[in-house]
């Protein structure tokens, strides 16, 4: 399935659903709040910068739904949004993708992101087009980390001093990468 016909499915895997998150305000001011509980995590996921409103998320989940660069899925579980995993980089002309994730505090821990990565992976790999899957994280991120280690992926270089955050502090970040041959 190619990811245009993706971006509007509702897929089900291992209890979740993955569909994209709507561009509504009822979800913009749920991700505006659960971004603003956790500031310290989620600039993990945000290293330009944390929301700054619901209107900012709003904004920025309606063009993002509306780009073919990226292919983010909310992860649902009974309705509820539970964080998000897919694609926050496609770049089909080089033939490479690039997976994020994020999961709300209260459901980290309990292995979700282990057990939904390997069904984002074969949807990558099922792309004609694509042949590495690259997964960058801060450092000092340990869980991502360690969830690339756990996968299968390569540490293929330290990016020193790769990127300045809001707050100043100036922060290293690691490449892994997955190829098709793996
Ligand atoms: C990244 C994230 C989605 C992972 O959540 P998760 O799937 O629940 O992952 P876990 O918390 O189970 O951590 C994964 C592994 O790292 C280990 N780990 C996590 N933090 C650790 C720490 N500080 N020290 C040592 N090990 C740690 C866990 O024990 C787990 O290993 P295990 O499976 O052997 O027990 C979640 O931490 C998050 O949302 N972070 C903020 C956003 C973010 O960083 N996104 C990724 C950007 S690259």
């Amino acid at each position: 399935m190619d990811f245009e016909t993706l971006r509007n499915k509702k897929i089900k895997v291992g209890g979740f659903v993955l569909m994209m998150v709507p561009a509504t305000m009822e979800y913009a001011k749920e991700i505006f709040k659960i971004v603003s509980q956790d500031p310290k995590n989620m600039i993990f996921w945000m290293p330009d910068g944390l929301f700054e409103s619901p209107e900012h998320v709003l904004i920025s989940y309606y063009q993002r739904n509306h780009s073919n660069r990226s292919l983010m899925f909310g992860i649902f579980k009974d309705n509820k949004l539970l964080g998000e995993i897919g694609f926050s980089g496609i770049m089909q002309k080089s033939g490479k993708v690039e997976i994020g994730y994020w999961l709300r505090k209260s459901e980290r821990g309990k292995g979700i992101i282990n057990k939904l990565l390997p069904r984002i992976e074969k949807m990558a790999f099922e792309q004609d087009w694509c042949h590495k899957i690259q997964l960058h994280c801060d450092a000092k991120n340990i869980a991502s980390k360690t969830i690339a280690e756990q996968n299968g992926y390569t540490l293929e270089g330290v990016i020193r001093q790769d990127a300045k955050w809001p707050n100043g502090s100036i922060r290293d970040k690691l490449y892994f990468g997955k190829l098709k041959s793996e």
